[in-house]
Protein backbone atom coordinates (compact mmCIF):
# COMPACT_ATOMS: atom_id res chain seq x y z
CA UNK A 1 0.00 0.00 0.00
CA UNK A 2 1.32 3.42 -0.84
CA UNK A 3 0.83 5.82 2.37
CA UNK A 4 0.90 9.46 2.13
CA UNK A 5 1.25 9.97 5.94
CA UNK A 6 0.71 13.64 5.86
CA UNK A 7 -2.43 13.67 4.30
CA UNK A 8 -3.88 11.47 7.24
CA UNK A 9 -5.62 13.89 9.68
CA UNK A 10 -7.23 10.84 11.90
CA UNK A 11 -6.61 7.86 13.74
CA UNK A 12 -8.78 5.04 15.25
CA UNK A 13 -7.38 3.24 17.97
CA UNK A 14 -8.74 0.09 19.54
CA UNK A 15 -7.81 -1.16 23.13
CA UNK A 16 -9.47 -4.45 24.22
CA UNK A 17 -5.49 -6.15 26.20
CA UNK A 18 -7.41 -6.87 29.18
CA UNK A 19 -10.88 -6.00 30.88
CA UNK A 20 -11.75 -2.62 29.00
CA UNK A 21 -13.05 -1.97 25.56
CA UNK A 22 -11.79 1.04 24.31
CA UNK A 23 -11.78 3.20 21.12
CA UNK A 24 -10.37 6.69 20.63
CA UNK A 25 -10.26 9.38 17.44
CA UNK A 26 -6.83 10.92 17.74
CA UNK A 27 -5.80 13.83 15.71
CA UNK A 28 -2.16 14.85 14.53
CA UNK A 29 -1.69 16.77 17.46
CA UNK A 30 -2.24 14.19 19.56
CA UNK A 31 -5.59 15.75 20.61
CA UNK A 32 -7.86 13.15 21.93
CA UNK A 33 -11.12 13.59 19.83
CA UNK A 34 -13.07 11.00 21.71
CA UNK A 35 -12.46 8.46 24.13
CA UNK A 36 -14.67 5.67 24.76
CA UNK A 37 -14.09 3.30 27.69
CA UNK A 38 -16.28 0.50 28.81
CA UNK A 39 -15.14 -1.24 31.83
CA UNK A 40 -15.91 -4.52 32.27
CA UNK A 41 -15.50 -3.79 36.12
CA UNK A 42 -18.95 -5.53 37.12
CA UNK A 43 -18.77 -8.92 35.08
CA UNK A 44 -15.57 -9.96 37.02
CA UNK A 45 -16.01 -8.69 40.78
CA UNK A 46 -17.83 -11.50 42.14
CA UNK A 47 -14.85 -13.68 40.90
CA UNK A 48 -11.79 -11.88 42.30
CA UNK A 49 -9.99 -11.09 39.28
CA UNK A 50 -10.62 -10.92 35.40
CA UNK A 51 -11.74 -14.21 33.85
CA UNK A 52 -9.98 -14.12 30.30
CA UNK A 53 -13.14 -16.08 28.49
CA UNK A 54 -15.44 -13.53 30.00
CA UNK A 55 -13.44 -10.42 29.09
CA UNK A 56 -13.46 -12.25 25.27
CA UNK A 57 -16.78 -12.45 25.36
CA UNK A 58 -17.48 -9.29 26.54
CA UNK A 59 -15.36 -7.61 24.15
CA UNK A 60 -16.61 -9.20 21.29
CA UNK A 61 -20.03 -7.84 22.09
CA UNK A 62 -19.09 -4.39 22.85
CA UNK A 63 -15.99 -3.22 20.34
CA UNK A 64 -18.64 -2.22 17.88
CA UNK A 65 -20.75 0.07 19.66
CA UNK A 66 -17.76 1.39 21.60
CA UNK A 67 -15.93 2.25 18.09
CA UNK A 68 -19.80 4.21 16.78
CA UNK A 69 -19.51 5.99 20.25
CA UNK A 70 -15.89 6.37 19.43
CA UNK A 71 -17.15 8.06 15.81
CA UNK A 72 -19.79 9.82 17.16
CA UNK A 73 -18.53 11.67 19.71
CA UNK A 74 -15.74 13.10 17.56
CA UNK A 75 -18.32 14.02 14.92
CA UNK A 76 -16.47 11.97 11.93
CA UNK A 77 -17.58 9.20 10.00
CA UNK A 78 -15.75 6.32 9.07
CA UNK A 79 -14.42 7.86 5.64
CA UNK A 80 -12.71 10.49 7.99
CA UNK A 81 -10.21 7.76 9.24
CA UNK A 82 -6.78 7.94 7.50
CA UNK A 83 -5.38 4.67 9.73
CA UNK A 84 -6.30 2.22 12.33
CA UNK A 85 -4.30 1.29 15.21
CA UNK A 86 -5.01 -1.65 17.65
CA UNK A 87 -2.98 -2.54 21.12
CA UNK A 88 -1.28 -6.04 20.20
CA UNK A 89 0.68 -6.48 23.01
CA UNK A 90 1.14 -7.60 26.24
CA UNK A 91 -2.11 -8.72 27.23
CA UNK A 92 -4.55 -11.73 27.40
CA UNK A 93 -4.78 -13.84 24.00
CA UNK A 94 -8.80 -13.72 23.17
CA UNK A 95 -9.16 -10.15 24.76
CA UNK A 96 -6.12 -8.83 22.04
CA UNK A 97 -7.47 -10.74 19.28
CA UNK A 98 -10.96 -9.29 19.62
CA UNK A 99 -9.58 -6.04 18.97
CA UNK A 100 -7.10 -6.96 16.18
CA UNK A 101 -10.03 -8.60 14.07
CA UNK A 102 -12.14 -5.91 14.76
CA UNK A 103 -8.77 -3.40 13.54
CA UNK A 104 -7.89 -5.37 10.78
CA UNK A 105 -11.51 -5.47 9.08
CA UNK A 106 -11.96 -1.92 9.38
CA UNK A 107 -8.23 -1.32 7.60
CA UNK A 108 -8.82 -3.78 4.99
CA UNK A 109 -12.54 -2.23 4.14
CA UNK A 110 -11.49 1.07 4.31
CA UNK A 111 -8.17 0.55 2.56
CA UNK A 112 -6.22 2.57 5.12
CA UNK A 113 -2.99 1.91 7.46
CA UNK A 114 -2.89 -0.49 10.48
CA UNK A 115 -0.71 0.50 13.48
CA UNK A 116 0.44 -2.21 16.02
CA UNK A 117 0.46 -0.82 19.65
CA UNK A 118 2.31 -1.52 22.39
CA UNK A 119 -0.06 -1.59 25.19
CA UNK A 120 2.94 -0.20 27.85
CA UNK A 121 4.57 1.84 25.91
CA UNK A 122 1.31 3.40 25.33
CA UNK A 123 0.96 4.30 28.84
CA UNK A 124 4.25 6.00 29.00
CA UNK A 125 3.13 8.02 26.07
CA UNK A 126 0.63 9.52 28.06
CA UNK A 127 2.85 11.43 29.63
CA UNK A 128 4.24 13.04 26.04
CA UNK A 129 0.57 13.57 25.19
CA UNK A 130 -0.73 15.19 27.95
CA UNK A 131 2.56 17.70 28.75
CA UNK A 132 2.86 18.53 24.81
CA UNK A 133 6.78 18.84 25.12
CA UNK A 134 8.96 16.04 23.70
CA UNK A 135 9.65 13.50 26.60
CA UNK A 136 12.15 11.67 24.97
CA UNK A 137 14.50 9.95 25.78
CA UNK A 138 13.71 9.22 29.30
CA UNK A 139 12.86 6.80 32.11
CA UNK A 140 9.08 5.26 31.83
CA UNK A 141 7.91 3.51 34.29
CA UNK A 142 3.97 1.92 34.38
CA UNK A 143 2.87 0.78 37.74
CA UNK A 144 -0.66 -0.66 37.31
CA UNK A 145 -2.66 -3.38 38.69
CA UNK A 146 -1.22 -5.70 35.89
CA UNK A 147 2.13 -4.12 35.65
CA UNK A 148 5.11 -2.80 37.44
CA UNK A 149 7.67 -2.18 34.63
CA UNK A 150 10.48 0.16 33.59
CA UNK A 151 11.62 1.01 30.57
CA UNK A 152 14.62 3.01 29.03
CA UNK A 153 12.90 5.15 26.39
CA UNK A 154 15.71 5.71 23.85
CA UNK A 155 12.55 7.58 21.10
CA UNK A 156 9.04 6.98 20.81
CA UNK A 157 10.06 3.61 18.91
CA UNK A 158 12.48 2.01 20.86
CA UNK A 159 11.67 0.91 24.34
CA UNK A 160 13.75 -1.08 26.15
CA UNK A 161 12.30 -3.11 29.22
CA UNK A 162 15.24 -2.65 32.27
CA UNK A 163 12.93 -3.58 35.12
CA UNK A 164 10.08 -5.55 36.60
CA UNK A 165 8.44 -7.48 39.22
CA UNK A 166 9.10 -11.28 40.02
CA UNK A 167 5.83 -11.75 41.66
CA UNK A 168 2.57 -9.38 41.84
CA UNK A 169 2.18 -6.12 40.52
CA UNK A 170 2.27 -3.01 42.72
CA UNK A 171 -1.43 -2.69 42.14
CA UNK A 172 -2.11 -5.98 42.86
CA UNK A 173 -0.60 -5.57 46.12
CA UNK A 174 -2.83 -3.10 47.12
CA UNK A 175 -6.08 -4.78 45.84
CA UNK A 176 -4.42 -7.82 48.01
CA UNK A 177 -3.48 -5.60 51.06
CA UNK A 178 -7.08 -4.34 51.32
CA UNK A 179 -8.75 -7.52 50.88
CA UNK A 180 -6.76 -8.67 53.88
CA UNK A 181 -7.90 -5.15 55.97
CA UNK A 182 -11.06 -5.75 54.52
CA UNK A 183 -11.75 -2.10 53.46
CA UNK A 184 -12.90 -2.05 50.03
CA UNK A 185 -12.76 -2.45 46.25
CA UNK A 186 -10.46 -1.38 44.56
CA UNK A 187 -7.47 -1.57 46.79
CA UNK A 188 -5.45 1.33 46.48
CA UNK A 189 -7.68 4.30 46.92
CA UNK A 190 -9.36 2.20 49.70
CA UNK A 191 -5.85 1.73 51.24
CA UNK A 192 -4.63 5.62 50.26
CA UNK A 193 -7.62 6.92 51.98
CA UNK A 194 -7.41 5.15 55.06
CA UNK A 195 -3.33 5.40 55.92
CA UNK A 196 -4.33 9.24 55.98
CA UNK A 197 -5.32 8.67 59.60
CA UNK A 198 -2.30 6.24 60.48
CA UNK A 199 1.26 6.25 61.24
CA UNK A 200 3.28 4.78 58.22
CA UNK A 201 6.06 4.50 61.00
CA UNK A 202 3.85 1.99 63.08
CA UNK A 203 5.57 -1.55 61.66
CA UNK A 204 8.66 -1.75 59.53
CA UNK A 205 7.54 -4.07 56.58
CA UNK A 206 10.18 -5.17 53.99
CA UNK A 207 11.37 -3.39 51.09
CA UNK A 208 12.69 -5.85 48.92
CA UNK A 209 15.37 -5.64 46.63
CA UNK A 210 15.69 -1.64 47.48
CA UNK A 211 18.95 -2.22 48.94
CA UNK A 212 20.28 -4.02 45.54
CA UNK A 213 21.36 -3.05 42.03
CA UNK A 214 19.02 -4.92 40.10
CA UNK A 215 15.93 -3.14 38.92
CA UNK A 216 13.72 -5.85 39.98
CA UNK A 217 10.38 -5.52 41.83
CA UNK A 218 9.24 -8.60 44.81
CA UNK A 219 5.93 -7.61 46.53
CA UNK A 220 4.52 -11.40 47.55
CA UNK A 221 6.79 -10.88 50.68
CA UNK A 222 5.38 -7.74 52.14
CA UNK A 223 1.69 -9.30 51.13
CA UNK A 224 2.72 -11.66 53.68
CA UNK A 225 4.02 -9.56 56.26
CA UNK A 226 0.75 -7.74 56.11
CA UNK A 227 -1.05 -10.61 56.10
CA UNK A 228 0.89 -11.78 59.05
CA UNK A 229 0.68 -8.75 60.85
CA UNK A 230 -3.20 -8.20 60.74
CA UNK A 231 -4.32 -12.30 61.37
CA UNK A 232 -0.89 -13.52 63.47
CA UNK A 233 1.30 -16.39 61.85
CA UNK A 234 -0.02 -19.30 61.28
CA UNK A 235 1.22 -22.18 64.16
CA UNK A 236 2.22 -19.46 66.42
CA UNK A 237 0.18 -19.06 69.80
CA UNK A 238 0.97 -14.91 69.76
CA UNK A 239 -2.23 -13.25 69.38
CA UNK A 240 -2.09 -10.59 66.34
CA UNK A 241 -3.16 -7.40 67.98
CA UNK A 242 -7.01 -6.50 67.29
CA UNK A 243 -7.97 -5.32 64.29
CA UNK A 244 -8.77 -1.46 65.67
CA UNK A 245 -9.40 1.32 62.97
CA UNK A 246 -6.54 2.68 64.10
CA UNK A 247 -4.59 -0.37 64.13
CA UNK A 248 -5.99 -1.03 60.40
CA UNK A 249 -5.02 2.47 59.28
CA UNK A 250 -1.28 1.79 60.76
CA UNK A 251 -0.85 -0.88 58.63
CA UNK A 252 -2.40 0.40 56.07
CA UNK A 253 0.29 3.39 56.19
CA UNK A 254 3.03 1.27 56.74
CA UNK A 255 2.31 -0.77 53.59
CA UNK A 256 2.06 2.36 51.65
CA UNK A 257 4.97 3.50 52.69
CA UNK A 258 7.14 0.43 52.02
CA UNK A 259 5.56 0.07 48.57
CA UNK A 260 6.06 3.52 47.54
CA UNK A 261 10.09 3.49 48.82
CA UNK A 262 10.76 0.80 46.53
CA UNK A 263 9.00 2.04 43.73
CA UNK A 264 10.47 5.12 43.84
CA UNK A 265 14.04 4.29 44.23
CA UNK A 266 14.21 1.89 41.58
CA UNK A 267 13.19 4.93 39.77
CA UNK A 268 16.04 7.31 41.21
CA UNK A 269 18.56 4.12 40.49
CA UNK A 270 17.01 3.70 36.83
CA UNK A 271 17.43 7.24 36.12
CA UNK A 272 21.37 6.81 37.36
CA UNK A 273 22.02 3.69 35.23
CA UNK A 274 20.93 4.73 32.62
CA UNK A 275 22.19 8.66 32.56
CA UNK A 276 18.63 10.24 32.44
CA UNK A 277 17.07 13.29 33.52
CA UNK A 278 13.59 12.49 32.31
CA UNK A 279 10.99 10.25 34.00
CA UNK A 280 7.63 9.34 32.88
CA UNK A 281 4.81 7.62 34.90
CA UNK A 282 1.65 5.81 33.98
CA UNK A 283 -0.77 3.53 35.44
CA UNK A 284 -3.66 3.17 37.61
CA UNK A 285 -0.92 3.45 41.25
CA UNK A 286 0.14 6.62 39.59
CA UNK A 287 -2.86 7.99 40.98
CA UNK A 288 -1.59 7.50 44.54
CA UNK A 289 -0.55 11.01 46.29
CA UNK A 290 2.37 9.64 48.36
CA UNK A 291 3.71 8.17 45.50
CA UNK A 292 3.57 11.63 43.39
CA UNK A 293 5.01 13.41 45.86
CA UNK A 294 7.81 11.43 46.64
CA UNK A 295 8.29 10.93 42.98
CA UNK A 296 8.55 14.15 42.95
CA UNK A 297 10.60 15.03 45.76
CA UNK A 298 13.18 12.45 44.44
CA UNK A 299 13.26 13.89 40.65
CA UNK A 300 13.59 17.26 42.25
CA UNK A 301 16.75 16.23 44.53
CA UNK A 302 18.28 14.17 41.20
CA UNK A 303 17.80 17.22 38.51
CA UNK A 304 15.41 15.77 36.71
CA UNK A 305 12.08 16.09 35.14
CA UNK A 306 8.70 14.46 36.11
CA UNK A 307 6.04 13.58 33.85
CA UNK A 308 3.05 11.57 35.41
CA UNK A 309 0.21 10.97 33.24
CA UNK A 310 -3.22 12.54 33.95
CA UNK A 311 -5.92 10.44 35.32
CA UNK A 312 -8.30 10.12 32.40
CA UNK A 313 -5.30 8.41 30.52
CA UNK A 314 -3.59 6.59 33.18
CA UNK A 315 -6.05 3.90 33.65
CA UNK A 316 -6.29 1.75 30.71
CA UNK A 317 -8.14 3.73 27.67
CA UNK A 318 -7.10 3.57 23.49
CA UNK A 319 -6.16 7.44 23.41
CA UNK A 320 -2.67 6.91 24.64
CA UNK A 321 -2.31 5.00 21.41
CA UNK A 322 -1.23 8.20 19.99
CA UNK A 323 2.21 6.64 20.34
CA UNK A 324 0.75 5.16 16.55
CA UNK A 325 1.38 8.65 14.69
CA UNK A 326 5.45 8.01 15.47
CA UNK A 327 4.85 4.94 14.23
CA UNK A 328 2.80 6.00 10.96
CA UNK A 329 5.54 8.98 10.41
CA UNK A 330 8.25 6.47 10.82
CA UNK A 331 6.28 4.28 8.04
CA UNK A 332 6.34 1.40 10.42
CA UNK A 333 2.86 -0.04 9.25
CA UNK A 334 1.53 -3.50 9.75
CA UNK A 335 0.40 -6.31 7.54
CA UNK A 336 -2.70 -8.17 7.81
CA UNK A 337 -1.15 -11.08 8.73
CA UNK A 338 0.04 -9.29 11.83
CA UNK A 339 -0.72 -11.06 15.28
CA UNK A 340 -1.03 -10.73 18.92
CA UNK A 341 1.94 -11.12 21.74
CA UNK A 342 0.48 -11.86 24.89
CA UNK A 343 4.01 -12.21 26.81
CA UNK A 344 6.01 -9.13 27.23
CA UNK A 345 9.34 -8.02 24.88
CA UNK A 346 12.31 -7.02 26.91
CA UNK A 347 13.22 -4.49 23.85
CA UNK A 348 11.66 -3.31 21.20
CA UNK A 349 13.14 -1.23 18.33
CA UNK A 350 10.94 -0.49 15.11
CA UNK A 351 13.27 0.07 12.28
CA UNK A 352 12.86 3.65 10.54
CA UNK A 353 12.50 2.63 7.27
CA UNK A 354 11.73 5.03 4.24
CA UNK A 355 7.86 5.60 3.62
CA UNK A 356 6.77 4.32 0.18
O1 LIG B 1 -3.94 0.91 35.24
P1 LIG B 1 -5.10 0.35 35.97
O2 LIG B 1 -6.38 1.14 36.02
O3 LIG B 1 -5.53 -1.05 35.46
C1 LIG B 1 -4.68 -2.07 35.14
O4 LIG B 1 -4.13 -2.68 36.05
O5 LIG B 1 -4.57 -2.32 33.93
O6 LIG B 1 -4.61 0.10 37.48
C2 LIG B 1 -5.47 -0.39 38.45
C3 LIG B 1 -4.66 -0.54 39.71
C4 LIG B 1 -5.45 -1.26 40.80
O7 LIG B 1 -4.66 -2.27 41.32
C5 LIG B 1 -5.72 -0.16 41.82
O8 LIG B 1 -5.80 -0.64 43.16
C6 LIG B 1 -4.53 0.75 41.63
O9 LIG B 1 -4.31 0.75 40.23
N1 LIG B 1 -4.79 2.11 42.11
C7 LIG B 1 -4.11 2.68 43.12
C8 LIG B 1 -4.71 3.94 43.34
N2 LIG B 1 -5.72 4.09 42.43
C9 LIG B 1 -5.75 2.96 41.68
N3 LIG B 1 -3.08 2.24 43.85
C10 LIG B 1 -2.62 3.04 44.83
N4 LIG B 1 -3.15 4.26 45.12
C11 LIG B 1 -4.19 4.75 44.39
N5 LIG B 1 -4.72 5.94 44.68
ZN1 LIG C 1 -2.80 -0.96 31.20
Amino acid sequence: MTVDADSIRYILALESSCDETAAAVIDRDLNPLSSVVASQYELHRDYGGVVPEIASRAHVRRVLPVIDEALKEAGLELSDIGAVAVATQPGLVGSLLVGLTAAKTLALVLDVPLIAVNHIEAHIYACRMAAKVDTFPCIGFVVSGGHTNIYDCTSPVDFELIGSTIDDAAGEAFDKVAQILDIGFPGGPAVEEIAKDGDRKAIRFPRTFLKEDRLEFSFSGLKTAVLYTANGVPGSHVKPEPLTPQRVADIAASFQAAVVDVLVGKCKQALQQRNRSILCVGGGVAANSLLRHKLEQMTRREGSQLFVAPMSLCTDNAAMAAIAWESLDRGHLADLDLDVTPGLVRHRKQKTKARS
